[in-house]
């Protein structure tokens, strides 16, 4: 018997990074696991490893949290499949910036400002449709998820939810602003959701990331690399983290699995910043 047996945890994106370093510690618990993502074959792959290893249903179909219809279909689905759903991980997501002509490289949350080799500020030729693009890839693929799932946490009585948020969020550099303010509504949603479903013994808590490896970051290095390493790509990223070196994403897993799980009970509206100290919110 896990910690976890009898329950039903929905992670979106489970297949790959955060999501399936999360998956790993909810099915270790004897969590029934249900995950979605837009690729079939990194699922089956994923719940294939992860029923064999620890004896537990994994249920997965493809959706996609940027199209409503997709998100509509795949409920209809998962609740043919599950009575209720006690852990909700909003992961789920991607990270496009746009590549600014003046940037001689990938802009980071940490960037000092002034750092000589960025360009002063981006705002000026910022458009509508990119703020409309980020919130609809951060903001709306969370909101719209949580609201077709809520009919399954209701069943639950002891539901948690978990939104996956980066720390952007809390403190924007100048050139990557749409996702930071984007990350910003769903922080304060997340605050306001804790509030409203408190009653009903749904909590809700916010994990949120500096730079983490994942494929995420993987395809970053891919896209915007001229010849470095991996390690050397991003070191100027960790010039700001008091740890001084990217994350990893079981330790943001493990954050992930003491918010959703029943040790963090009496825990709900609440933020934990998993950054290596690069935003200092205390
Ligand atoms: N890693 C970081 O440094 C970092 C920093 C800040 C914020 N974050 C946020 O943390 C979350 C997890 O990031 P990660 O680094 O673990 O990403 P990742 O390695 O790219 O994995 C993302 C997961 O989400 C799925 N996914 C992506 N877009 C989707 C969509 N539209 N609909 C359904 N599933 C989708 C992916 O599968 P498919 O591609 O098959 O759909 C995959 O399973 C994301 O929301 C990301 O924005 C990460």
């Amino acid at each position: 018997m896990g910690e976890l047996t009898g329950k039903v945890a929905l992670v979106t994106g489970g297949s790959k990074g955060i999501g399936r370093a999360t998956v790993e510690l909810l099915a270790r618990e004897g969590a029934t696991i249900a995950m979605l993502a837009r690729s079939k074959e990194p699922l089956a792959a994923a719940a294939q490893e992860i029923a064999g290893k620890y004896q537990v249903n994994v249920i997965t179909e493809t959706a996609d949290i940027l199209d409503p219809n997709s998100i509509k279909k795949y409920f209809e689905f998962l609740s043919k499949q599950i009575d209720q759903i006690d852990i909700l991980v909003n992961n789920a997501g991607g990270s496009e910036q746009r590549v600014s002509k003046e940037s001689v490289r990938m802009v980071a949350t940490v960037d000092a400002p002034g750092d000589p080799e960025l360009p002063p500020s981006r705002f000026a030729d910022m458009n509508e449709e990119e703020f409309q693009n980020a919130f609809n890839q951060k903001f709306f693929g969370m909101l719209r998820v949580t609201r077709e799932a809520m009919p399954l946490i209701r069943k639950s009585g002891d539901a948690s939810i978990v939104n996956i948020v980066s720390v952007k969020g809390n403190q924007s550099p100048p050139r990557v602003l749409t996702s930071g303010i984007a990350w910003s509504a769903c922080l304060n949603w997340s605050k306001s959701l804790s509030f409203e479903l408190g009653p009903e013994g749904i909590r809700v808590n916010v994990v949120s990331v500096g730079g983490i490896v994942t494929p995420n970051l993987e395809g970053v290095h891919e896209r915007f690399n001229e010849g470095e390493t991996f390690e050397e790509f991003f070191k100027h990223r960790t010039k700001n983290v008091a740890l001084r070196r990217l994350g990893q994403a079981d330790e943001v897993a493990d954050a992930i699995y003491f918010l959703a799980s029943p040790r963090s009970s009496y825990i709900t509206g609440q933020y934990l910043a998993l950054d290596g100290g690069s935003v200092r919110c205390m």
